[in-house]
């Protein structure tokens, strides 16, 4: 589905000396606006508009009266800007950017989970594409999930996809018996449980502190579970002089400069000769590739009109019950 956007030999000799000017002069050019996720690269993070969870980003899409959307994350948050502002140019730096737990959760074996799950309302977390969304009837974020479960009726039957993870949070937080779709992130699972606690020990003094989508076992020790900016929030206001970090470690970039003088350590994974804890999709965006989308307003998220409106309504019913 996707087309593979390496820099070939060409377009790098086209590449300015002063990557930040010259996008800041395309972002002026384009009326442009410059959308980032915390797991990007630190320069992507440092030249972006606006950096943010996946709520916050969804609110950001919604509102802007910028003519073209460059969004510097993974393909199903393009797609979703997309849903919100179909006449908007939409730019995501590689297009081979997917997600790894969205892929986990095809539209057709999910339509047959939902076929076999009569009278469920389906609540579907924003980690899923576009054909997901428009076969679900609520969409949420880790942000906003237990507040939009914790609005559903006691006695509605609930389908929550695809995180397996978020999805049995959500279940001990709400107390509602929800049917989960086995969906995973495999950032997210890379952590290893002993290591932290090895980590915990050395570093008696910090928090842990772990994104929702992080296996049982990582989450029981975590002092605080929060999406990407609460988690933000947490490591500024706790006084805790230092965090282990359970989510990927692009995220460390903001911690690192709200707050200096605090140490965070990221997470380890399993298998240590590897940087399996950075998200390989999130990854693929460079500032090279973000000024070359600009330049040459590509790659371009497109969608089929019925797939966008289908997909407009559950991400609605999110932004007004996570108001
Ligand atoms: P947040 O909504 O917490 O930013 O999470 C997005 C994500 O992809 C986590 O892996
Ligand atoms: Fe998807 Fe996991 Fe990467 Fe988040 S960290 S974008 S859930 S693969």
């Amino acid at each position: 589905m996707f087309t593979t956007a390496l820099l070939r030999r060409d377009q790098t000799a086209d590449l300015p000396h002063d990557l930040f000017a010259a996008i800041n002069a395309l972002k002026q050019e384009l009326n442009a606006v410059i959308l980032a996720h915390y797991y990007q690269d630190s320069d992507i993070q440092d030249i972006a508009d606006c950096i943010g969870d996946s709520l916050e980003l969804s609110r950001k899409a919604a509102n802007t009266n910028a003519d073209v959307i460059v969004f510097a994350g993974v393909h199903f948050m393009a797609e979703t800007a997309k849903i919100l502002n179909p006449n908007k140019l939409v730019l995501l730096p590689d297009l081979d950017a997917g997600c790894s737990l969205a892929d986990t959760c095809p539209p057709a074996a999910f339509g047959e989970f939902k076929a076999a799950h009569p009278g469920h309302l389906v609540i579907s977390y924003i980690n899923c594409s576009a054909a997901i969304k428009a076969m679900s009837d609520i969409i949420c974020t880790s942000s906003n999930a237990v507040k939009i479960v914790r609005q559903i009726p006691e006695d509605q039957p609930i389908i929550f996809a695809p995180d397996r993870n978020l999805g049995r949070y959500v279940i001990q937080q709400t107390g509602r018996d929800m049917v989960l779709w086995q969906g995973s992130c495999m950032v997210h699972e890379t952590f290893s449980e002993k290591k932290i606690v090895q980590l915990k020990i050395e570093h008696p003094e910090a928090e842990i502190i772990a994104h929702p989508e992080c296996e049982e076992p990582v989450l029981r020790h975590a002092t605080y579970i929060g999406s990407t900016s609460a988690l933000l929030k947490y490591a500024q206001q706790s006084s805790a002089s230092a965090f282990i970090v359970a989510t990927e470690p692009g995220i460390i970039h903001q911690m690192q400069k709200q707050t200096p003088h605090k140490q965070f350590i990221p997470a380890p994974p399993v298998n240590s000769t590897c940087a399996c804890n950075e998200c390989p999709h999130m990854r693929l965006n460079t500032l090279e590739k973000l000024y070359l989308a600009m330049k040459n307003r590509a790659p371009e998220i497109t969608l089929p009109e019925e797939t966008r409106l289908a997909a407009l309504k559950p991400m609605q019913r999110m932004l007004e019950m996570s108001l």
